[in-house]
């Protein structure tokens, strides 16, 4: 692989589930929401929207209500069942900020995904860890989740894609292993 500062800063991401208690500065997340906007999208519709929640009540609730909704899908693995009966449990791992990625319903995932891992890099670009989390959209379920998102500022129709958590990492995790999925034809 031709190694440059780009191709750095992706293969040193990995996804980060404790961290410092160090806050994301403004400048940080303006800048990380301005690389998410900068993702290309089908025809430029931009069919996304990000709600950057760092009000610790806010926080707080999200993770209640994402535990409350998988302790209501016995079904679900007992490794999450287990946490989520746990009080020590955080579903939002500690980060100062998650940022919710939401779709418009309308024009699929797609635009949202990329936006995404736009904001993943930029902010290991600055030193900061994230991992996205599909679990916490559970918190979005119902009437008090769609509650919740309403105080996220989501607009109406806009449905939850993934979360990302962001901060500053208390943990450094060995890359994953992956399989050569591709060829070249
Ligand atoms: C769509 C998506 C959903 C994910 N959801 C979760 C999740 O709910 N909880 C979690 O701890 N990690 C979640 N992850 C992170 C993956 O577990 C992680 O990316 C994968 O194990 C590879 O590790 P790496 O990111 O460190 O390379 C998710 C990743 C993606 C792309």
């Amino acid at each position: 692989m031709i190694r440059n500062e780009v191709t750095d800063v992706i293969a040193s991401r990995r996804s980060i589930r404790k961290y410092t208690g160090r806050k994301v500065t403004d400048e940080e997340l303006e800048t990380i929401l301005e690389c998410g906007t900068l993702a290309p999208s089908g025809m430029n519709t931009q069919g996304w929207f990000v709600s950057a929640v760092r009000d610790p009540a806010l926080l707080k609730e999200m993770s209640a209500l994402q535990k409350e909704a998988v302790l209501a899908m016995p079904d679900l693995p007992p490794v999450m069942l287990e946490r989520a009966k746990d009080p020590a449990f955080d579903a939002t791992f500690g980060a100062p900020v998650v940022l919710i990625v939401t779709a418009d319903a309308s024009r699929g995932s797609g635009d949202a995904c990329l936006l995404g891992e736009n904001m993943v890099l930029a902010a290991q670009s600055l030193g900061l860890g994230t991992c996205i989390s599909g679990s916490i959209t559970m918190a979005f379920q119902g009437e008090k989740g769609r509650s919740l998102l309403k105080k996220l500022g989501v607009p109406e129709g806009n449905v939850p894609v993934f979360g990302i958590t962001l901060g500053e990492a208390a943990e450094a995790p060995e890359a994953k292993p992956r399989e050569k999925k591709y060829t070249i034809v």
